[in-house]
């Protein structure tokens, strides 16, 4: 288990580097299958998620080497279609098997995906794009099964931009029978630097980045070498530690448009930020101004920043109001965050928040972002805070306490 025990009110000065994006890291390692040969990934960063989707494709016959944050993946022994179930659960990006398999083999098998327990999180939208394109869907005690003679390209509206639907049809369609459009796509930077992969593969794809992608299937694809782009919330999440602590500090390995929303609410608080070609530096001035906020798909203000944003949020001038619209149940966060002295009032998907000072005590993380968010909330609270159950933060942020201590935060490790 482990938990975080961090002493508060350190200014943060320096420079901390971003790790490559966890959420493009998983669909990318994934797609690899689809290749008949190797592909070399660079900058995968060192984490629970990505060591268990690695497990799960060496499982299924994929020859893996890992040398720190370079991984090389070699499909041409894959000899199953079927997902290890305990691996499987232990991860929601586990279904990207499913739109690999089934675009190159025409069969995947898989149990129901885990992940952070933040809403009810279907994938409804997922088995409705691969409906459409022609397989057969069986859903029985929590597994999910895939099967197509031959995968037909077609076009699918999403009734919401999924992030995770969008990607796993997109890989459905790379090696179907004839053209896919997908309508109402998801925009997230990830999925575009997951279709960069594959046309480097030899997929034909045009509009990421755009709420119409066309794909048009092709036979064969091969394996390429890949930089995985900078984790944006990861960058995210270190320019709200020099903010809450009035520091100041340069997040090196930033594309700064990745971030543009978080940089115009930091700016509206009042906050210093200069953005180059590599990074951003933040810098606090000593008052914070309350902003509200309301999260949205891409390139609205993302929901994987909302409990960092929340944290930062308590030490503004005035009250401030957070709205999430695309988890139902992201706000577990709060409960921990009064315990540190916050004023939040929740009402459906609303939170109010007066601020106030943040005091230490002892919280627990009940998600990835939640714990992000309370590690945060620990480096500006006066005393000693414990942050418990620190293996959901570290299925996503890489060395998040010895990048935080580089710069000046008093943050032991404690595992029992
Ligand atoms: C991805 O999850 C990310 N995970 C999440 O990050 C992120 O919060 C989310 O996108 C939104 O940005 C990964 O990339 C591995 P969605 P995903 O499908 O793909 C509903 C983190 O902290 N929906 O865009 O699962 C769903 O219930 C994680 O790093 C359906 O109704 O998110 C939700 O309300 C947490 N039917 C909304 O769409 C479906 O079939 C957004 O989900 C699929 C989704």
């Amino acid at each position: 288990m482990g938990k975080f025990v961090i002493n508060g009110q350190r200014p943060l000065r320096g420079e901390i580097k971003v790790s490559g994006a966890k959420n493009a890291a998983l669909p990318i390692i994934a797609a690899a299958l689809l290749a008949d040969s190797e592909s070399v990934l660079q900058d995968i960063p060192q984490l629970r998620d990505v060591k268990n989707l690695c497990a799960i494709i060496e499982q299924m016959g994929a020859d893996i080497d890992v040398d720190k944050n370079i991984i090389t993946i070699d499909p041409t022994n894959v000899n199953t279609c079927e997902a290890d179930h305990d691996l499987a659960r232990k991860l929601r990006a586990s279904y990207y098997i499913l739109g690999v398999m089934l675009s190159k083999y025409g069969h995947a098998r898989t149990t129901l995906p885990g992940g952070c327990n933040i809403g009810n999180r279907p994938i409804d939208l997922h088995l409705k794009g691969f409906r459409a394109m022609g397989a057969e869907v069986l859903l029985e005690h929590g597994v999910v099964e895939v099967k197509a003679d031959k995968l037909k390209g077609s076009q699918i509206y999403l009734d919401y931009p999924s992030v995770g639907a969008t990607i796993n049809i997109l890989l459905a369609a790379t090696m179907a029978e004839g053209k896919t459009i997908i309508e109402n796509a998801a925009r997230e930077p990830e999925i575009v630097d997951l279709a960069n992969f594959l046309t480097v593969m030899g997929a034909e794809i045009k509009g990421v980045g755009t709420d119409v992608i066309k794909v048009n299937g092709v036979d064969k694809l091969h394996g390429v070498e890949h930089r995985i782009i900078p984790d944006r919330i990861e960058a995210g999440t270190y320019m709200i530690a020099a903010a809450i602590t009035n520091g100041d500090i340069y997040v090196r390995n930033v594309l700064s448009e990745h971030v543009k929303p978080l940089i115009a609410k930091m700016h509206e608080m009042g906050i210093e930020l200069k953005e180059d070609i590599s990074g951003v530096r933040v810098k606090g001035t000593g008052y914070l101004k309350a902003v509200d906020i309301k999260t949205l798909p891409y390139p609205g203000f993302p929901t994987d920043m909302q409990s960092q944003m929340m944290a930062l949020l308590t030490q503004a001038d005035n009250t401030s109001m957070i709205i999430e619209t695309v988890w139902e149940n992201r706000f577990m966060h709060v409960d921990e965050l009064i315990r540190m002295g916050a004023d939040i009032k929740i009402d459906g998907h609303s939170a109010l928040l007066k601020p106030g000072p943040l005091t230490g005590a002892e919280v627990t993380a009940t998600d990835l972002r939640a714990g992000a968010a309370l590690i945060l909330a620990g480096l500006a609270a006066e005393d000693t805070t414990e942050v418990r159950d620190i293996y959901h933060v570290e299925r996503g942020y890489e060395n998040i306490e010895t990048k935080l201590c580089s710069v000046g935060a008093e943050i032991k490790k404690v595992t029992d």
